[in-house]
């Protein structure tokens, strides 16, 4: 094995191109490939920029190709050489104009063979790729991935900075903050029987910034929640955090499309129209059944309650006469048969419905349908025409309580989309999602709670609904949403201790309990705390979105599994008795 010898790294692989040619130049990597043709054979060598072909002649260098000849897969090596143009050019490779052949070449590291072949299309199994992820992490996407998050915290920092915004760090080991998630907690030894909280956020730490009068704040932070995982979702991950002061919604509104601007510029070279669509709450859940609507596609909900509340279709009739809706989503040209609607019926009854109906029209919109015995010429022509539906075209229909409408038709709307190619991969779809309800009914706990965080202000004018009619107040809250993506969220924040009080008392919590949880809050707001509010948007999906990818481990260096293990250092893991001891802790059952 040797060290660096007299060598020096003048170029990385990938950067090689046709102006190289004549120039000397030194190159450290992976043997990422081997041909042999004969005497001379060819290495692709591999580093973090790409790849670049190496010629061993041993007629150019016998001791060179002497060295070249023990590569094998993933051996770590160093060359010198001139850059020549090739002779049969590789279209399909950045560097595919150009080769080097090797006048001097250095052995540094042979490498066991393996798991799986580092290439750029692999199916290896994911749980084998995390294990041995500082491997994955050598293929073009992974690296792609992780070289476009350092360039977007670069533009990040700079957008925000220009912006006169101020980057500061808040605690790790502090209290629960709610985000809506359980907390993971840290046994303190010094005090026997407490414990730390990972932040959910840095949500107080940052208002307290604003009390402290700094006005415009940012940080780049880890966040920790214990909660179901999904593809979308990391037990650890990370926030482009921002909080403001003397602002109202539009504010943040402005600085945010700035920045997604400007990272979709810089990283995709795309223009994003701005400002982006603003939608409300109930126009969102009513159009698209969901609060982070996809809107690459229309298949929009439409309401027909009203048209077949006295139809003879006792299911409709009933659920409507029950205060419930019925809603359709139109499929264009149709032509979905038996065994798929029978397929998106399971889709629809995993999101509570009891059935899907459907009905195809013809160009007088009469109706062939299994249920179109129960309607009239009459109305099945008025529901073709409310529904729009052409010659051909497919209506299909959930009828139940509103929030299951909601969930089922906005899920049928996405598989249907997805099916049916009806999505352009390259499209962005930016909208800000508006005035959400300030609480949820819980019907198991019957209670409260918060529907963004409990520092959310009401609209002022909802103020005395918090005594009243909870379920009317709408929030300062807002969220931006990408392509069916909750982008991020944020709102206008309490700044009045009274207020503050009273959605503590709302959401059950006593007097005794928000002093011991969140006093410092409470004392602060009765310190000279200035409106105030921002938003957080979630850098893993940001990345995720920016490079097309479905899966929000690609573009986290060392992500956990679904069950929230890391599969290659096998955390979480036991600890010793004496640590246990130390922290004060007695396992269950010990
Ligand atoms: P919120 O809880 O909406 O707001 O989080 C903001 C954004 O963070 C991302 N995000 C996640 N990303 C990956 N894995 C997760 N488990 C995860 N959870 C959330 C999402 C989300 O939109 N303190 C407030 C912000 C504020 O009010 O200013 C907050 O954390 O992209
Ligand atoms: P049935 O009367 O149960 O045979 O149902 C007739 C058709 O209506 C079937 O296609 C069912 O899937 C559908 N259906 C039943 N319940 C509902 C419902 N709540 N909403 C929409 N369609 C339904």
């Amino acid at each position: 094995m040797q060290f660096l010898a007299d060598l020096k790294r003048t170029h990385y692989a990938g950067d090689l191109r046709a102006e190289h040619i004549g120039q000397e130049v030194v190159l450290f990597g992976w043997t990422h490939a081997r041909r042999d043709h004969g005497g001379v054979f060819f290495v692709d060598l591999r580093d973090r920029s790409g790849l670049a072909q190496i010629t061993f002649d041993p007629t150019v260098s016998a001791d060179a190709a002497a060295v070249g000849d023990r590569l094998s897969r993933e051996f770590v090596f160093g060359v010198r050489g001139k850059v020549v143009a090739r002779e049969s050019k590789n279209p399909n490779l950045a560097t595919g104009e150009v080769e080097v052949v090797a006048e001097q070449a250095v052995l540094f590291n042979p490498a066991a063979v393996p798991p799986f072949h580092i290439r750029d299309d692999i199916d290896t199994n994911e749980d084998l790729r995390l294990k041995y992820r500082f491997l994955d992490l050598r293929r073009a996407p992974l690296q792609q991935a992780l070289m476009t998050r350092s360039k977007v915290n670069q533009i990040v920092r700079n957008y925000l900075t220009d912006n006169g915004f101020i980057e500061f760090e808040t605690p790790i080991l502090t209290k629960a903050t709610p985000e809506g998630a359980r907390d993971y907690l840290v046994p303190s030894r010094v005090h026997p029987g407490q414990f730390y909280a990972l932040p959910q956020s840095p949500q107080l730490f940052k208002q307290l910034f604003m009390v402290a009068g700094y006005d415009r704040y940012f940080q780049i932070c880890r966040c920790f929640r214990d909660e179901d995982l999904r593809a979308d979702r990391q037990p650890e991950f990370t926030q482009i955090d921002i909080e403001m002061s003397f602002i109202v919604p539009e504010d943040v509104f402005g600085i945010i499309e700035g920045l997604l601007k400007g990272v979709f510029e810089q990283v995709r070279g795309v223009q994003i129209p701005t400002p982006f669509l603003r939608m409300s709450y109930a126009e969102a859940m009513g159009r698209y059944g969901s609060d982070k609507p996809d809107l690459r596609f229309g298949l929009e909900l439409q309401d027909v309650s009203d048209l077949v509340a006295s139809s003879g279709f006792s299911v409709f009739a009933e659920t409507v006469a029950g205060g419930g809706q019925v809603k359709a989503v139109v499929l264009p040209g149709g032509g979905l048969s038996r065994g798929r609607i029978d397929k998106l019926t399971q889709v629809v009854k995993t999101y509570g419905a009891k059935g899907l109906a459907y009905a195809t029209a013809d160009a007088e919109g009469a109706w062939t349908s299994p249920i179109a015995k129960f309607f009239s010429a009459e109305d099945q022509a008025a529901l073709s025409q409310r529904l729009g539906m052409a010659a051909g075209d497919q209506a299909l229909f959930v009828a139940d309580k509103p929030g299951v409408v909601a969930a089922a038709l906005g899920a049928l709307r996405q598989t249907l989309a997805r099916e049916q190619g009806l999505i352009d991969p390259n499209a962005l779809a930016f909208c800000w999602v508006t005035e959400f309800p300030s609480f949820e009914w819980d019907e198991k706990e019957q209670r409260w709670f918060a529907m963004h965080h409990p520092f959310t202000s009401p609209r002022p004018e909802d103020v005395p609904l918090m005594d009243t009619d909870p379920g009317q107040v709408k929030a300062r809250a807002y969220d931006v949403v990408l392509n069916g993506y909750e982008l991020g969220g944020g709102s206008i924040r309490i700044h009045d201790a009274k207020v503050q009080q009273k959605m503590f008392d709302l959401l059950g919590m006593s007097a005794e309990e928000s002093r011991q949880k969140f006093g410092f809050l409470l004392d602060a707001l009765a310190f000279g705390t200035p409106p105030h509010g921002g938003i957080a948007l979630g850098m893993d999906r940001l990345i995720m979105l920016l490079i097309g990818g479905d899966n929000i481990r690609d573009v986290i260096a060392f992500p956990k599994t679904t069950s929230a293990s890391c599969m290659m250092t096998e955390a979480p893991s036991p600890v010793s008795k004496q640590q246990l001891d130390e922290v004060h802790i007695t396992l269950k059952g010990e």
